[in-house]
């Protein structure tokens, strides 16, 4: 695990983005996976100027996203299809039919997840993998729990995370409370980890995630095991290590 500590969220999205880049500059049909949040925005928003002043090319790059409210519509301004697309797929040249985020309105979520679970294997795998971090420490919406959850599956959201992200939502009442997320083998694949943490209130988590037991109850802390995985993360997300 490498811990790379920036200023600010501005050159912690920088360095995530350089890494993405190379990536993609190295391996043109790479597969992403992406996150939605607010950690990675800045990220996007990099590369994108970057692919507009022609460095970056993504027709070929495929892309699986984590995660997924369920019960809400690709057209949902909160949803994370319409978050892609506006902050990050409409502003770069990536052919959309290649870019898959869990489908929120799935009727057999059972059967959905295990589509999910083949097709990231179909793709060949996740290359690079952007996580951001919740404040309890969940990665992608793996909340805490007794037991690692291996494949995509259906989470109930915990009031913590429902309570961090009503921040998006005109109320808590109407943060939905599942979600289908990739589970913690689907992200331990990956062959590349990129982690950005900003932020004194990630502080805790990201200690737990670093340097705490290797536990469900921390679900990022099973990235100690990974063997390449980037902690990107600002001065006040390690102001507690
Ligand atoms: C959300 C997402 C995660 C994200 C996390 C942190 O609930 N499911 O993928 O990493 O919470 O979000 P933020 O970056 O906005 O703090």
């Amino acid at each position: 695990m490498i811990i790379y500590k920036t200023k600010n969220y501005t050159d912690m999205s920088r360095k995530a983005a350089n890494i993405i880049s190379a990536q993609v500059t190295m391996k043109p049909d790479c597969v992403l996976g992406l996150a939605t949040g607010s950690s990675p925005l800045g990220t996007y928003e990099q590369l994108i100027d970057w692919y507009k002043k022609g460095d970056l090319d993504f027709a070929k790059v495929s892309s699986v996203n984590l995660d997924e409210y369920r019960g809400l519509s690709p057209e949902h301004e909160q949803s994370y299809r319409y978050f892609m697309n506006t902050n990050f797929f409409d502003h770069i040249n990536i052919d959309k039919s290649r870019t898959f985020v869990p489908d929120g309105l799935a009727s057999d979520v059972a059967k959905f997840c295990k589509d999910y679970d083949r097709l990231i294997e179909e793709l060949g795998g996740v290359d690079l993998q952007l996580l951001g971090l919740g404040r309890n420490g969940h990665i992608g919406f793996n909340e805490p729990s007794y037991v690692f959850e291996r494949d995509t599956h259906c989470v109930d959201l915990t009031p913590s995370t429902i309570h961090a992200n009503k921040r998006f939502f005109n109320s808590e009442e109407d943060v939905p409370r599942q979600a289908l997320t990739m589970g913690i083998k689907n992200i331990m694949m990956a062959k590349k980890i990129v982690v950005v943490v900003s932020g004194e209130d990630k502080a805790e988590a990201l200690k737990e995630v670093v340097s705490g037991p290797i536990t469900p109850m921390v679900p990022g802390s099973v990235l100690q095991l990974h063997p390449d995985v980037m902690i990107i993360a600002d001065e006040a997300a390690l102001s507690k290590m």
